[in-house]
């Protein structure tokens, strides 16, 4: 049952300042539902009409700890009237965080540096990873996003992050991940025996110019679609480079601070990584992003050569502890875990009644409805995405769009939310899939 009225969507107050934004906002700005953000509150979004809605995007996987979290929020306001930045000079906030954060890594991972954005993140990556290991070759993944700089952009492999931007930074060498529905080389899994794997140094052997150094991965596709590989594709992945002595690079923007029902998405399969990329969810509104790394690789970086102006600022950093603080004490990531699984055993019996539900993956609070052509339950069908989320949220619930064909749902709300809260949310996409 959906305890929420239906709504206009979008209302009048919306409307006009949508018609603001056309007048001096170029298009690239407005890619979602017609909705315009007052306020917000744990999982529970307030239109500038007075509409609430459920929000299962968490922005874009960002609001970890739910919208304007009270800890948070006194967190910014007691560091923005000390001190809101410094550049580079160490403050109490910014040693604090770094160190209460190497404490949550894998144990191989002891050093943090802070950044702004997921993008500054992945660069700083390659950067090191380029200087550590002298070479200038990197393995990504097709359906991979790092981020819309350039160097992230080169190993990238989405077309909207590429078309027509001209040449990225060269070295990226691109490979099939594992997207098991709709496999690369047409097989099924686990029949396969990881065939992409297989064919790595086959890719390698015909694209190298014999300067590889390192492998950059998403734990699952974010942008791709949600796309989760199979349990030891992962492991399977940090064995193939750890043997051939490449440097492996996780990037953990999206799947991070508890997202999979854990801290890190690698302690699934107790992967090891030499460097992590996080971002998003350490401010969980704020922003905040970071590059860790073991010692002996930040080694090669002399003082200064990463620096950046927002970098481990006195506000970011105080609100990356709080994001710990909140984390610890809430059990985030285990109600991740624990409403996650309530919700997708909810989407899977919705696979079995609705043929345009192609397929539901995910784990914790990140889960893919891909949506397919009824009429042979296959055919990506983003015709189907842009009805279902503006039913969604005349409905009241917030949904979000990503996937390589633009036909996959996320589900990603803020890890507070209760299973009473995300079953209402499921109750309204089933009568959504009903109605287009
Ligand atoms: C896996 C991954 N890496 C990097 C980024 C880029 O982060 P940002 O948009 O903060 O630059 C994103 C953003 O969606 C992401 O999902």
């Amino acid at each position: 049952m959906n305890p929420l009225p239906k709504r206009e969507v979008p209302g009048p107050k919306s409307r006009a300042l949508l018609e603001l934004s056309r007048t001096v906002e170029p298009p690239c700005a407005v890619d979602q539902v017609p909705v315009v953000w007052d306020h917000a509150e744990r999982v529970w979004v307030t239109d500038v009409d007075g509409n609430r809605y459920i929000d299962f995007t968490s922005g874009v996987l960002v609001t970890n700890v739910g919208h304007t979290h009270p800890g948070l929020v006194q967190a910014i306001q007691k560091q923005a009237s000390r001190l809101m930045n410094c550049y580079s000079f160490p403050t109490p906030e910014r040693v604090t965080a770094a160190s209460r954060l190497v404490k949550t890594f894998p144990p191989n991972l002891d050093k943090v540096f802070f950044l702004s954005t997921g993008s500054e993140a992945t660069e700083a990556a390659l950067r090191v990873a380029r200087r550590y290991t002298g070479k200038q070759e990197i393995v990504a993944f097709y359906g991979a996003f790092h981020g819309r700089t350039y160097g992230a952009m080169g190993v990238s492999g989405i077309q909207g992050v590429r078309r027509q931007f001209g040449v990225p930074v060269p070295g990226g060498i691109m490979a099939p991940y594992a997207y098991c529905y709709r496999c690369f080389y047409g097989r099924t899994y686990p029949e396969c025996e990881f065939f992409c794997l297989k064919t790595l140094d086959r890719i390698i052997g015909s694209s190298s110019s014999d300067d590889l150094g390192a492998v950059i991965v998403e734990p699952y596709q974010g942008t791709a679609g949600f796309v989760f590989p199979p349990e030891g594709w992962l492991t399977e992945l940090a064995k193939w480079a750890r043997q051939r002595s490449l440097l492996l690079i996780v990037d953990e923007v999206q799947s991070s601070f508890g997202r999979t029902g854990k801290m890190y998405a690698i302690e699934w399969e107790g992967v090891r990584a030499q460097m992590l990329c996080l971002g998003k969810g350490l401010g969980s509104g704020v922003a905040c992003s970071a590059l860790a790394g073991e010692s002996k690789v930040f080694e090669c970086m002399s003082p200064g050569e990463l620096s950046s102006t927002w970098g481990g600022n006195p506000v970011s950093s105080a609100a990356a502890l709080a994001v710990l603080d909140v984390m610890e004490k809430e059990k985030l990531a285990e109600n991740a875990l624990k409403v996650g699984e309530v919700l997708k055993s909810r989407f899977m019996e919705m696979k079995k009644k609705y043929r345009c539900l192609g397929d539901v993956r995910g784990r914790g609070l990140v889960m893919g409805l891909e949506l397919v052509d009824p009429k042979d339950g296959y055919t990506p069908s983003p015709e189907l995405i842009g009805r279902l989320i503006q039913r969604c949220a005349e409905n009241g619930l917030l949904l979000g769009k990503v996937g390589i064909y633009g036909n996959v749902i996320r589900i990603a709300p803020p890890l507070v939310i209760t299973q009473e809260e995300a079953l209402t949310g499921a109750d309204i996409i089933e009568a959504g899939l009903k109605s287009i």
